[in-house]
């Protein structure tokens, strides 16, 4: 860090300011309150206590919740297990919103009622399917209206919301688009959209947690519409801080290009295996390990089916791309480890280092020549590519990578 001289804030004061900081400042999380003595501080105090006031109201709102173990008089808002080894800062914050209804009129698949998709213990399921021309219109249609949904709400993820208020805009997209929301009661999952921040890897049940400034979050939806599912997912930068955060940007970026390098490749003929080595290639040159646990999927009229496509070099999955097939890939890079647990909530996979990992999934067809990416961003697409941040300048303090 280089060492630029700051200003000391004292009122109408011009010294410059040493390593003297407001201590109600610091546990605010005010940062850059320096003064230049003592003396400049209990002159200005009068003065300068206001901007406590109003920045603790501001970050009431905007800092997650306080989670405890007893629900919190103020606001009922609870850690359901407070007695776990989380990996990282994140917490859930409980209660979790009641669970959400789709109309009787919009088809459910077979496991909304018990949470158990039966299809999944079946015999033939290591047979790769290849779609017929009606099929594939259908896949390009509820992959087209699952892309839509996961647009708007990546518009409503911004500081200040909770992944909860994210879950109700996907539920109501997908209502509004005659779709049922897959992962609603898929082996039991409570939610209608994965959400997954900062250190989850996948599979975060959206709740009460406010998204901060600085965060970066996975939305992962999912869209079962005439007897066929889209699913995609892009993690996105929530405000403006994690834009300047070299390392979340740097796992990002790479996620996103692990997967558009993949998806380059796939046409006739390329056996699935390959994948997992053009991404670990790619993680590996931004410094960034591979998720191993959880892989790509064969998706139709089935949520999970063949192939199964791990993202990891060297795999040994059997199969190979043929034109008519539809699979997603789904890379999860971290910035650590490549290691997960999952919550005692069952779902939510954390980095067992507690570092942050990033996220991007398309359902694909292959065809005769290539490949069609059924879920493919429009012009309009919020989120994208953003460049690596160099020298964030920040209150006359340079900061380089
Ligand atoms: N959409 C996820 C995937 O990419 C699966 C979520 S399953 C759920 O495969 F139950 F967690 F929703
Ligand atoms: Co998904
Ligand atoms: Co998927």
């Amino acid at each position: 860090m280089a060492s630029t001289p700051r200003a000391c804030i004292g009122v109408g004061c011009e010294n410059t300011a040493d390593t003297l900081q407001c201590p109600t400042c610091i546990k605010l999380g005010i940062k850059n309150s320096f003064f230049c003595s003592q003396d400049c501080f209990k002159k200005s105090w009068s003065e300068h206590k206001a901007l406590h006031k109003s920045q603790s109201n501001i970050l009431h709102h905007i800092l997650p919740p306080k989670a405890v173990s007893e629900p919190d008089p103020a606001t009922g808002l609870f850690d359901p297990f407070p007695r776990f080894n989380y990996t990282g800062a994140l917490r859930p914050v409980y209660p979790l919103a009641p669970k959400r209804v789709i109309p009787k009129s919009i088809p459910h698949p077979e496991w909304s009622e018990d949470g158990v998709p039966k299809y999944r213990s079946k015999p033939g399921r290591a047979k790769i399917e290849i779609l017929d021309a009606k099929a594939q219109d259908a896949m390009r249609k509820v992959c087209r209206l699952a892309r839509e949904v996961l647009d708007i709400a990546a518009a409503a993820a911004v500081p200040g919301v909770t992944t909860n208020y994210i879950d109700e805009i996907v539920h109501n997209a997908c209502i509004e688009r005659n779709a049922y929301p897959s992962p609603l009661n898929y082996n039991h999952f409570p939610k209608s959209v994965c959400t997954s921040p900062n250190e989850i890897i996948c599979h975060g049940i959206p709740d009460q947690r406010v998204l901060v400034d600085g965060d970066i979050l996975n939305i992962d939806v999912t869209l079962y519409h005439e007897g066929y599912h889209g699913d995609l997912n892009e993690t996105y930068y929530i405000g403006d801080k994690a834009k300047a955060d070299p390392d979340s940007v740097r796992v990002v970026e790479a996620a996103r290009e692990c997967l558009d390098l993949a998806i380059q490749a796939v046409k006739p003929g390329v056996p699935i295996r390959e994948f997992g080595n053009i991404i670990e290639k790619h993680a590996k040159s931004k410094s960034c390990s591979t998720i191993r646990t959880y892989c790509g999927h064969g998706i139709n009229s089935l949520f999970h089916c063949a192939p199964n496509v791990p993202h990891y070099a060297k795999n040994k999955t059997p199969g190979e791309c043929k034109p008519g097939m539809t699979f997603t890939i789904e890379p999860m890079i971290a910035l650590g480890s490549y290691r997960d647990v999952t919550w005692p909530d069952n779902w939510t996979s954390a980095t067992i280092d507690g570092k942050r990992t990033a996220q991007f999934e398309h359902t694909l067809l292959v065809t005769e020549t290539g490949v069609e990416v059924l879920t493919a961003r429009k012009a309009d697409s919020p989120g994208g590519p953003v460049p690596m941040p160099t020298a964030a300048v920040e209150n006359g303090e340079a900061k380089t990578q």
